[in-house]
């Protein structure tokens, strides 16, 4: 049987982010439920183990090929390891404040400027009813798009490609800000890292 999926480290101190991102939550964040999710998305997958060898990234790009019995676990738990995964690799502390070359001019001529993107991100994670991600992706045009999923839903899911994920889930920044979403996601502004984002894009 291929390789069970893993969960990935951070690569950074649980308090890294501080102070728009509380030690605490981090840990919990990363060691309990994007532990959970990676637990969840293996045990689903243990009746059909073939799908061990693929990204999860492609697995989810595929939902279709998944047995009916376990699809909606692997869209949960796959979507959320997969969705974590990304996310701890796109924050860091003190980073660059903007993106550079080639993506800065492609949400230039997307959006019309870096603050009207931004303004346009926070609203998608604001607005997000419940649980779940404002997203920066690809769709299959290759043209950038701005919106939100629910649950642990991922743009992958539509074949696009994620470039920026802010996870609005209540266990993301409850602890730190309770009911008060709006300042977690103006926080977050200040510890993405861009030059990852940057990388994302160059890439795709
Ligand atoms: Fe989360």
């Amino acid at each position: 049987m291929s390789q069970q999926f893993e969960l990935p480290p951070l690569n950074y101190a649980f308090n890294a982010l501080e102070p728009a991102i509380d030690a605490r939550t981090m840990e919990i964040h990363h060691d309990k439920h994007h532990a959970a999710y990676v637990a969840n998305v293996n045990k689903a997958l243990e009746s059909a183990p073939e799908f061990f060898s693929h990204k999860i990234e492609d697995v989810l790009r595929n939902l279709n090929s998944v047995p009916e019995s376990v699809r909606t676990a692997v869209r949960n738990n796959g979507g959320g390891h997969a969705n974590h995964s990304l996310f701890w690799q796109l924050l860091a502390p003190g980073g660059a404040k903007s993106p550079a070359g080639d993506l800065a001019k492609a949400v230039d001529s997307a959006f019309g400027s870096f603050d009207t993107f931004v303004e346009k991100f926070s609203n998608a994670a604001l607005t997000r009813f419940g649980s779940g991600w404002a997203w920066l992706a690809l769709d299959g045009d290759r043209k950038l798009q701005v919106y939100s999923t629910a649950n642990q839903d991922s743009p992958y899911m539509d074949g696009h490609l994620p470039l920026l994920g802010l996870d609005v889930w209540e266990h993301a920044y409850y602890l730190l800000y309770q009911n008060r979403r709006a300042d977690y996601i103006k926080a977050f502004w200040s510890i993405v890292n861009w030059d990852v984002v940057d990388g994302l894009y160059k890439a795709a």
